[in-house]
């Protein structure tokens, strides 16, 4: 793409330190970004040239994991869903996905990140990775920072499978052909102070057990009802590491978020995931891919207005805990060749 970035509109490639960003021997850098030095921006041309340079832009987003948008005009989440739609790509509507977050909808395409608590911490995970529908891109953007704490530490999946297979081959190889199963306990209304409080009529887009049961069984899930009406679901047994689009083989699962932090009045989180077999994990592997995982985290220390588009299948993403005010949105996009009930098959 000849002219990107505009020279003209002062929208210029982020060098690593102002990002403080990493920088691996693959020539990749974690995040990448760009900034706009222009106070007075006029948002239109800016989205028009982003719209313009979109293919290079969602490489990018592949190549590094995570494209950083800073110093842009966008107030609001209004401008933001402007933002996404200059990316032309497919929504991932949230209403019909399987995640365990509870959301509020900002416009169609934007809705609160997490409604959990400012004290919850959200440990890493690749977006629904827990589930067989999870979407390709997501896009993160700040309204309000937080005062204190509140960062969005991001973590490159491919890059910590080779460092755990090194470490760990033997756990990795199970991973590997084992596969993974996650169970999660839905309560049956919405649960705001949980970080994974969607209610099971939510999650499943139902109003009625019989319903439930007939989408748990089109997924192919097993469940038990409890007494208090919770819902305790588990998925087929979830590949926990994929060969991506872009041929690179990551740790695409919900392991540490799981391992770590699935844990709520209704969830223990020793019992929230297994191999696909139903066999433990080894404790100490997954300490280590914990350990590795934060060793890698990039903390993204949001200001007023940034936007970040992730690549879902190569960066994890987590939510540090926080006082004050903070505002960080999100939004969700599927692969371009691919209907939201394909997203998951690959
Ligand atoms: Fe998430």
């Amino acid at each position: 793409m000849s002219n990107w970035p505009p020279q003209e509109l002062k929208l210029e490639r982020a060098s690593v330190s102002d990002l403080n960003a990493q920088q691996y021997e693959d020539g990749s850098r974690f995040p990448s970004g760009y900034i706009c030095r222009d106070e007075n921006a006029q948002l239109g041309p800016l989205l028009e040239s982003i719209s313009g340079a979109r293919e290079e832009l969602l490489e990018e987003a592949t190549t590094h994991g995570a494209v950083l948008f800073r110093g842009l005009p966008m107030p609001s989440a209004k401008e933001f869903d402007q933002f996404i739609q200059a990316l032309q790509l497919p929504n991932f509507p949230y209403a019909k996905s399987l995640s365990n977050a509870v959301r509020v909808n900002r416009t169609e395409r934007v809705f609160s990140a997490n409604e959990a608590p400012p004290d919850v911490q959200i440990f890493f995970h690749h977006e629904m990775a827990q589930t067989p529908l999870f979407p390709r891109w997501i896009m993160f953007y700040c309204e309000i920072a937080a005062e204190v704490g509140g960062a969005t530490p991001i973590c490159r999946s491919d890059i910590l499978l080779t460092r755990l297979e090194a470490d760990c081959p033997e756990f990795v190889a199970a991973c590997r052909e084992k596969g993974l199963k996650y169970t999660n306990v839905m309560p049956s209304e919405n649960d705001a102070q949980s970080g994974m409080g969607r209610s099971w009529k939510s999650t499943l887009g139902v109003d009625s057990r019989e319903a439930a049961e007939a989408r748990l069984r089109e997924l192919n899930y097993s469940w038990v009802w409890r007494v208090d009406g919770c819902l305790e679901a588990s998925t087929p047994p979830l590949p926990a590491v994929r060969e991506t689009i872009s041929g690179r083989p990551v740790f695409f699962n919900q392991l540490i978020a799981a391992f770590s932090g699935w844990k709520d009045s209704r969830n223990d989180p020793s019992k929230a995931i297994r191999h696909g077999d139903g066999t433990p994990l080894d404790p100490s592997a997954v300490a280590r891919a914990i350990e590795l995982a934060n060793e890698l985290s990039y903390d993204l220390q949001w200001q007023p207005g940034d936007a970040v588009l992730i690549d879902n299948t190569i960066a994890m993403h987590a939510r540090k805990p926080f006082s004050g005010t903070r505002k960080v949105l999100a939004s969700l996009a599927c692969m371009e060749t691919q209907s939201f009930e394909l997203a998951g098959a690959n």
